[in-house]
């Protein structure tokens, strides 16, 4: 099993988030690759059985930029056997709450087996960990059948 946690972030919060998904995936024995999104190689991706992402969300509910090709190259190339997850870090003071975590969720679970999401304001607190482990419980079960 190869997973992936794939994520972008600015003032930490995401990659805060991001690594404590990469402790619980590495918990329960998965071989994970921990990538911000400028160094990934977008020829990888099929190559992964599971792959988690972070985003955080910008101006309005929108995609950070630096998540648009990502995006893409999920509906371009053949990611049907990929079980996913998306994770992201908001601030409920928008009226988008992580509204990035919403597109993503839309577009993997046509174009992915979703497994699971999960939202959290700013920066993950001791309360948010069990929900961390929540996302990683669910997203290394659900795998597609080979
Ligand atoms: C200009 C700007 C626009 C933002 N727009 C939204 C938004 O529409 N929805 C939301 O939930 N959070 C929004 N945020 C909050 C960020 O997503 C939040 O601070 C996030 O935790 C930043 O992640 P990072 O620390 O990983 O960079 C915005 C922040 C800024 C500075």
């Amino acid at each position: 099993m190869k997973a992936a946690v794939i994520y972008t972030s600015v003032t930490g919060n995401t990659e805060d988030l991001a690594n404590q998904i990469y402790q619980g995936m590495r918990k329960q024995q998965m071989n994970v690759d921990f990538i911000s999104i400028n160094e990934l190689d977008y020829d990888t991706l099929p190559d992964y059985d599971i792959i988690a992402v972070g985003t955080y969300t910008w101006d309005n509910g929108d995609l950070p930029m630096e998540m648009e090709e990502l995006f893409i190259e999920f509906e371009e190339q053949d990611m049907s056997h990929v079980t996913t997850g998306v994770f992201g870090t908001g601030d409920s003071f928008y009226p988008y709450y992580c509204g990035a975590v919403d597109l993503f969720r839309d577009m993997l679970y046509v174009h992915t087996n979703l497994a699971v999401t999960l939202k959290i304001e700013l920066t993950p607190q001791q309360d948010d960990l069990i929900r961390c482990e929540k996302f990683c419980d669910r997203l290394t079960r659900t795998l597609v059948p080979a």
